[in-house]
């Protein structure tokens, strides 16, 4: 049948093969558009959610959460605290720790620490203090959500050395030092107990993964996460350690400055509830290794940028450079009348 149908289009062989060979491509292109597109929707509405069991849950075992004092933070140390890891919270504000420690203390029967420094310093006591807190616990989870973006929206040229220095220091230098801190824990955990595997989750944003015009220092030092992620990943498998790279749009927190949800933007709670139940499944992000879309409106939208105008063309960035400019003249305006007030 296919054989009758090129040979009405052309005798010539040479076309015939042109045809043959443009058949083949868009079986093929058809074909696993329509896997990734059903292996995401049964990430996101089929599969049951992952337990934590493989890491060690309710045996015992620590997780480590930086940034853990507000946002999405405080939920992986709720939510990781609910299903039975004792929790050692890191962030900079001690008297916020300290509240939420007792608060998961009395809730959920497990041991919490606290660990205060401010990751934007980079001093090496800062990864001193960490790793005497950690030393010679069965810590077998770190997640790495500490994370700064611009204050608002702001041409590259404009920004301020503070803020791109900062953004740098704590998205990516910290991010690292931590990583180096805790992992040799982790995996002396996993190599002392063969029935568990070791977590490093680390949270990535939609601003790293399309680049972000007026938001371009945030922006690349989320694609180098992405990166250096998925390098660590491949390197740590063989130790039992998973390494997970987390990919969201907006949650309403106080870094985002978004107070109300919609179905493109959840709150907290239950962005970290998609993340959790999606560890080791790629969601939204079915072209990527070892990374995760997990919220499903985020999901579709990765899908379908990706499936479509793709994430590094001339079109997404022109759509995001405009939605970007908008936000800045919008906070601009706010500012100006919080300053007349
Ligand atoms: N919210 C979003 O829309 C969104 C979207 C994509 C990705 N993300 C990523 O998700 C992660 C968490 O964001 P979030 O919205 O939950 O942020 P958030 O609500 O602003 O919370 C930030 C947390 O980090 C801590 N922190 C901030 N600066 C610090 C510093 N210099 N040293 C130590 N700790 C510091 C804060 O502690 P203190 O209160 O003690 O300062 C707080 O616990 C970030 O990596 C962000 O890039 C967020």
């Amino acid at each position: 049948m296919v054989s009758n149908f090129v040979s009405t289009i052309s005798d010539c062989s040479s076309v015939q093969a042109l045809l043959y060979g443009a058949l083949l491509v868009g079986v093929y292109k058809l074909t696993t558009f329509t896997l990734s597109l059903t292996s995401l929707l049964l990430d996101a509405f089929v599969l049951p959610a992952q337990t934590f069991h493989k890491y060690g849950a309710k045996k015992g075992n620590w997780a480590v959460i930086t940034g853990a004092s507000d946002g999405l933070g405080k939920e992986y140390a709720l939510q990781l605290a609910s299903k039975g890891f004792n929790i050692v919270l890191v962030s900079r504000t001690l008297s916020k720790l300290e509240l939420i420690a007792t608060d998961i203390e009395s809730k959920y029967k497990v041991q919490t620490k606290v660990v205060a420094f401010d990751a934007s310093t980079d001093e090496a006591a800062n990864y001193i203090v960490l790793g005497d807190a950690i030393a010679g616990l069965p810590v077998s989870v770190l997640i790495n959500n500490v994370g700064q973006s611009h204050s608002i929206p702001v041409p590259f040229l404009e920004t301020e050395d503070k803020e791109l220095r900062d953004i740098i220091t704590i998205n990516n230098i910290a991010t690292l030092k931590i990583t180096q801190t805790v992992t040799p824990v982790i995996a002396a955990t996993v190599a002392k107990n063969k029935k568990i595997r070791g977590l490093v989750l680390t949270m990535g944003s939609f601003g790293g993964l399309f680049p972000t015009a007026y938001l371009a220092t945030y922006s690349g030092s989320k694609a180098f996460l992405q990166a250096w992620s998925n390098a660590l990943a491949g390197e740590l498998k063989s130790q039992s350690i998973d390494v997970e790279f987390v990919l969201s749009y907006l949650v309403t927190s106080a870094m985002s400055k978004v107070r109300r949800t919609s179905l493109a933007i959840p709150n907290p709670k239950a962005f970290v509830r998609s993340a959790l139940a999606s560890v080791g499944r790629r969601v939204g992000a079915q072209e990527r290794y070892a990374t995760s879309t997990p919220y499903w409106t985020h999901a579709l939208m990765h899908f379908a940028v990706e499936n479509t105008v793709g994430i590094y063309s001339k079109v997404t960035n022109s759509v995001n450079l405009s939605m970007h400019k908008s936000i800045r003249i919008r906070a601009l305006k706010k500012a100006a009348r919080a300053k007349k007030e």
